[in-house]
């Protein structure tokens, strides 16, 4: 896994994520303790909904609905360094190594994206805060799915190499390659 944070610094940079984001996220975490339970149980029928994601959570509904709030809480802890992308690196590989298709994840964070702003709109009484503590709640998680599809592309480039022998640098030079 070749994924560093060197990547995730320039991911913030790129989306400007700073103090800003950092300040207003931790002035949501209230709103998300209160709101957030609903948003984890409506996570996790929409995946018991479906045969290819009910049959990866039945057996564990319950100790997953403790470590997706535990993710959902550490979003608004208001750090967002190495230890923050390194969590975020392991939560990808789980998913990963579960050979759950990368698209349900992509999929399903559009449902927290929605609940989150019903969430602002009844946890942040002046309607003039609502839109940058949006826009920071939508940054952090833009974020976390960015590390996570890092996760899913670079296992697949690592399974290549490991399994072809060839190295990294010759299997990117095939790829670029081949696009020609
Ligand atoms: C926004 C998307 C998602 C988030 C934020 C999320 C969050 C998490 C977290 C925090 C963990 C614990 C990882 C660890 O520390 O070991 C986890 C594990 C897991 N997630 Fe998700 N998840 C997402 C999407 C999905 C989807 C779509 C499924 C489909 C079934 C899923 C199924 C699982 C399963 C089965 C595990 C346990 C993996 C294992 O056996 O280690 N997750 N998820």
């Amino acid at each position: 896994m070749s994924a560093t944070i060197e990547q995730f610094e320039e991911m913030k940079g790129f989306l400007s994520f700073g103090e800003a984001d950092a300040a207003n996220l931790q002035r949501l975490a209230p709103v998300f303790a209160t709101h957030g339970a609903k948003i984890t149980d409506d996570f996790y029928a929409i995946l018991a909904r479906y045969p290819t994601t009910a049959a990866l959570i039945e057996t564990r509904l319950e100790s997953l609905k403790a470590t997706h709030n535990r993710w959902m809480s550490q979003l608004f802890e208001g750090s967002y360094g190495a230890e923050y992308f390194e969590n975020r690196i392991r939560i990808g590989l789980a998913h990963v190594r579960i050979g759950l298709p990368p698209w349900y994840v992509e999929a399903v964070m559009n449902l927290i994206r929605i609940e989150g702003h019903l969430a602002i709109v009844e946890g942040v009484p002046d309607a003039d805060e609502r839109a940058p503590l949006y826009a920071s709640l939508l940054k952090i998680l833009d974020l976390d799915l960015m590390i996570i599809n890092l996760t899913y592309s670079e296992e697949r480039l690592d399974r290549v190499t490991s399994f072809t022998g060839m190295s990294r640098k010759l299997i990117e030079n095939v790829i670029n390659q081949a696009k020609n």
